[in-house]
């Protein structure tokens, strides 16, 4: 399987954005994440035409948490795009990299305080409420400031898409949004079409991410629209947005056949119209937030090898330099990625192996993958990696985060530096009782 740009060169390496990923590690050392920029950008424009030929009063956002930095804020804002944030760490990010509040919305289940005055002294365009706690607070924030604030309300539509239960959101029980199916999402938005201090805008779900079919998504269009017909019916208000959230799959493996953004555009249009009629409502305007179909497949990550251990009759084992630090999804969701040997991308695949990282636990990364024959020095190259790696790196062992670079027509650039070991100390504090000359 090759993404994007990828292709095998005349030296039988792997290359990535006219970038030899062999050259690549040389230069930038490994664990090494590599953004194809022809591939993010070109999704983006794929997801703005798709939904501009067929439902003009749109707007597409990216979902940050999938993967973000000031570079990515800078190529989404080129590229005309709206930003979701779901924390004060990523507004921060998307506001010093300068990105336009009025294209920012703000997420989370647990909003601060902090992240609300944040919010609202940016302008950002929307904020997307959870519940009645963050509700309160946000209405107390923005009397104080004196600003009405633009609000989407996050509603549980009680789907069950069928994803790894750690990144499904939409179904009755989550800790996510308020429920329309006990009534308590119609009860909270009345009270807050009233408020002076809100201006309600429309209703937000995401159903969970991952989605290799579209039955959930239409599902969710559906009650949503009807929860948009009962506002209309019960209280007279009239919603101007619906905003579907993200969620469409991405190819970790060959077999995945995820649908392409035009047929889930087509879906989602489709769907849409044909809801609204039904319902006599008015369109309003569509939102979403993709993140990993974005990024997803923009990103290669590469390892060097280190031991190889074979266990005859039972498995042979490959060692590279990082593991669950730098990609923690193996672990969490049992996530498979397809491998390549990115100094070796020309010889068959004819080796099963295991490739485990180097931490202190048994952190298998990819299990049972061919490659071929591996040796230590060796360049393993993992495909997929651009969503949820990087976001979700940490530093356990005292692990350095790895850099990112991002390839394009034959040039690389660093756009995530590599953290230094003495980083990882920076914000160590020792206690002056502890202190003797060192
Ligand atoms: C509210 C919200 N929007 C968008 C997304 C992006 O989902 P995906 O990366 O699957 O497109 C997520 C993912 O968790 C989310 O929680």
């Amino acid at each position: 399987m090759l993404l994007g740009t990828q292709r095998v060169n005349e030296e039988g390496h792997l290359e990535i954005g006219g970038c030899d990923a062999v050259a690549l590690a040389r230069e930038f050392g490994t664990p090494l994440y590599v953004m194809d920029e022809a591939l993010i950008r070109a999704n983006c424009r794929a997801y703005k035409r798709a939904f501009a030929e067929r439902y003009p009063n749109n707007e597409v956002s990216y979902a940050g948490k999938a993967f973000l930095c000031t570079a990515m804020c800078a190529l989404l804002e080129e590229e005309g795009m709206c930003l979701d944030v779901a924390s004060a760490g990523e507004l921060h990010t998307a506001l010093r990299a300068g990105f336009p509040p009025e294209r920012l919305f703000l997420h989370g289940n647990n909003k601060s305080r902090l992240e609300l005055e944040m919010a609202i002294s940016a302008g950002v365009h929307r904020i997307i409420v959870d519940n009645e706690y963050e509700l309160e607070m946000l209405i107390a924030l923005a009397e104080r400031a004196g600003r009405p604030v633009d609000v989407l309300f996050r509603i549980t539509p009680g789907i069950d898409p069928h994803t790894h239960e750690r990144i499904r959101t939409g179904q009755v029980d989550t800790k996510f949004g308020l429920e329309v199916q006990n009534g308590q999402a119609a009860r909270v938005i009345e009270r807050a079409v009233a408020h002076p201090f809100l201006r309600v805008r429309g209703t937000h779900f995401h159903v969970g991410s991952q989605l290799l079919d579209l039955e959930a998504h239409r599902q969710a269009i559906e009650i949503g629209v009807d929860l948009l017909a009962q506002f209309r019916d019960d209280i007279g208000y009239i919603a101007e947005e619906m905003n579907i959230g993200g969620g469409l799959g991405i190819r970790y493996l060959s077999h995945h056949e995820p649908p392409s953004i035009s047929e889930y555009a087509d879906m989602v249009i489709g769907t849409l119209k044909a809801c609204l009629q039904a319902h006599n409502l008015p369109a309003p305007k569509l939102q979403q937030e993709p993140g990993r179909s974005i990024v997803g497949e923009a990103g290669t990550t590469l390892y060097t090898v280190g031991a190889v251990k074979e266990i005859p009759g039972v498995r042979t084992y490959v060692t590279v330099d990082g593991g669950l630090s730098d990609n923690p999804r193996p672990a969490l969701y049992d996530a498979r990625y397809e491998v390549l040997l990115a100094n070796k991308a020309n010889r068959p695949a004819e080796r099963l192996v295991t490739v485990a990282g180097k931490h202190c636990e048994t952190d298998t990364l990819f299990p049972d993958v061919t490659v071929p024959d591996p040796a230590p020095g060796d360049l393993l190259a993992v495909q997929s990696t651009g969503a949820y790696n990087y976001a979700m790196a940490s530093n356990y062992n005292r692990f350095p985060h790895p850099a990112v670079v991002l390839v394009h027509d034959g040039q690389a650039e660093v756009i995530v530096e590599r953290q230094t070991l003495d980083d990882l100390v920076s914000k160590d504090v020792l206690p002056r009782r502890f202190a003797r000359p060192r």
